[in-house]
């Protein structure tokens, strides 16, 4: 049975795409068979794995608009056992198209196409906009669960309620399965006392939805990590760029909690 996780806060710039892609790496490396989806016309889960463009002619719009099948769009990484679907800007048309087409199901294109593939993956990771549009609507309406990166700096709980009323929302009418798998710390600073307040309030809410390390069953917390802002850079995950960095740390113990389940 494949699980299905999707990363998502409407907030920009929190960590959603350096936790699919590293997740999804660590995942793979732990001999899963990954499938990362990029659904975020910005595409930066597709660069920050190395794709270019130019390099596939196919992308997750064309599977969106019912052109492709996903199986059809899907790219090898340098991992063997880590897929993705590639997205490019084109995407942003969808929002649109989906508005004004009012598609009947519309919320659930992506599930439907998912469905097709999903035997053959242990996880499907789903790199979502910084929007709660209808593509990451369409992501929420897919997924088993949801991961919730919040960025250790000032307003981190800001918008958190929408995006909880907006899960709860899509598990009452669409998804009922739909579960909140936990809330992920990152960009953390031991240097910053904000960081420190940030995960004490995340601690205080939200106490059993923080991700458990297995050996030390400390929480998981990504660290601010230059290694980690680097590595897309050079199309790789954290785990092929810098393996022993702290950031790649952080990550295979935030997917070996998941392994644990
Ligand atoms: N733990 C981290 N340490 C240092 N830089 C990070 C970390 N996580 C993300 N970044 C950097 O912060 C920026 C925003 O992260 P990103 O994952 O793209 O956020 P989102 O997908 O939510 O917009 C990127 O430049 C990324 O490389
Ligand atoms: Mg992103």
């Amino acid at each position: 049975m494949s699980e299905i996780i999707a990363i998502a806060n409407q907030k920009g710039g929190v960590g959603k795409t350096t936790t699919a892609v590293n997740l999804a790496a660590s995942l793979a490396v732990a001999e899963k068979r990954v499938l990362l989806i990029d659904i975020d016309p910005q595409s930066n889960a597709t660069t920050g794995l190395g794709f270019h463009r130019s390099d596939y002619e196919y992308n997750i719009y064309h599977v969106l608009i019912g052109r492709k099948k996903l199986s059809q769009v899907i790219l090898e990484t340098s991992l063997p056992t880590l897929h993705i679907a590639p997205s490019n800007i084109g995407l942003v048309g969808v929002e649109k198209e989906f508005y004004d087409a009012k598609t009947k199901g519309r919320e659930l294109i992506l599930k439907n196409k998912i469905e097709e593939i999903k035997n053959e993956y242990d996880y499907i990771i789903i790199d979502s906009p910084p929007a709660l549009g209808s593509i990451t609507i369409n992501a929420l309406s897919a997924a088993n669960s949801v991961i919730i990166p919040i960025q250790c700096e000032f307003f981190a709980l800001e918008g958190l309620a929408q995006l909880l009323n907006t899960v709860k929302l899509i598990k009452k009418t669409i998804n009922p399965k739909l579960d909140i798998k936990g809330f992920l710390p990152t960009m953390y600073s031991t240097q910053n006392n904000l960081s420190k307040q940030v995960f004490a309030d995340l601690k205080q809410h939200f106490k059993n939805k923080l991700f458990r390390d297995e050996k030390s069953s400390s929480y998981v917390v990504i660290p601010r990590n230059i290694k980690l802002a680097e590595s897309p850079s050079f199309g790789k995950p954290i785990i092929l760029y810098d393996i022993k960095s702290a950031g790649s740390q952080a990550y295979q113990n935030l997917a070996n909690s998941i392994l644990a389940g």
